[in-house]
């Protein structure tokens, strides 16, 4: 079947109502004092009832009115599966991007949903239900916070600007010594780049946001999921922001690295700086 922009325009508009309720669940859980916790893969690795009540409602509500669409949720895959895309539109889900900013109660996390149709993102919504910011983009339609357009940085030299990166969690462990290596050397260069600032949010999201609303310059990451990307790298294209695979190449959403910047540059500095590390991609490439 061939989509056209209405048909993306009415995936979009029940995915938005949905994501509303769904931050109405979020918020509630955020203001209780704590929250049941389950470690998955290791204990950096949480999941909570509300990762999954999100999830599900997201799926449920979307399959409801869409029978023939397809999920990625990062709460409903198993590990180790690599995801068989078909054209159809497919729903990329983070049901709580910063899961573990939500359990510690820090205001900073992403409900995710992007969408990919013949294997190319069309439109990304994250919504942070505690700030009430709502982020949306379609592809060529540009990007807005709750409705009003925003815009990448121009900022192209690394002494102005402020950088975001990740520390630990998964790409520590999950990807072993000579990993571990890469990314302590990485840390090293980042501290001695000569950045104005360093950042680390602990919510990839939110830090693709920033880079959107021009409030970080420069973001990369290694070892990062789809879920973890696909809303955002819209809303960074969309608000003019320059987008690559660092490993090389255009950015691809299952090459699970991604560098993302207001200018190429920047980028192209930054890109320098590193030692790039290698991941086995998710799936069949899907690109902007
Ligand atoms: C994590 C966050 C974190 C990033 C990790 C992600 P989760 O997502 O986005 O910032 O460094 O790669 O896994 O597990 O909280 O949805
Ligand atoms: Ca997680
Ligand atoms: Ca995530
Ligand atoms: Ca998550």
């Amino acid at each position: 079947a061939q989509y056209s922009d209405a048909d993306v325009d009415r995936f979009f508009d029940v995915a938005i109502s949905l994501v509303e309720r769904a931050g109405i669940l979020v918020l509630h859980a955020f203001k209780q004092p704590s929250s049941k916790v389950t470690t998955k893969s290791s204990d950096t690795d949480l999941v909570t009832e509300t990762d999954k009540a999100v999830e599900d409602l997201l799926i449920q509500g979307l399959s409801k009115e869409f029978p023939d669409h397809k999920f990625i949720g990062e709460e409903s895959v198993s590990s180790g599966q690599k995801f068989e895309l078909t054209d159809a539109p497919t729903w990329i889900i983070d049901p709580i991007d910063g899961t573990t900013n939500f359990v510690h109660r820090i205001p900073l996390l992403g409900i995710c949903l992007g969408l990919v149709i013949e294997k190319q993102l069309k439109a990304g919504i994250v919504y942070n239900p505690i700030s009430g910011d709502l982020y949306t983009a379609k592809h060529g339609k540009g990007a807005f916070k709750n409705g009003f357009p925003i815009r990448v940085s121009n900022t192209d030299a690394l002494n102005k600007a402020v950088i975001c990166t990740t520390l630990g969690e998964h790409n520590f462990k999950d990807h072993g010594e000579k990993y571990l290596d890469t990314a302590l050397s990485n840390h090293r260069k980042v501290v001695l780049s000569g950045a104005r600032g360093i950042r680390t949010f602990g919510c990839s999201s939110i830090n693709m946001i920033y880079v959107a609303q021009g409030s970080i310059d420069a973001y990369i990451e290694y070892g990062l999921r789809c879920w973890d990307a696909a809303a955002a790298a819209v809303i960074v294209k969309e608000a003019g922001g320059y987008l690559i695979d660092p490993t090389g190449g255009p950015f691809n959403l299952m090459s699970r690295c991604l560098l993302c910047a207001g200018e190429e540059k920047l980028a192209k500095e930054i890109s320098s700086l590193f030692t790039h590390a290698k991941f086995e991609p998710e799936s069949e490439a899907v690109y902007y």
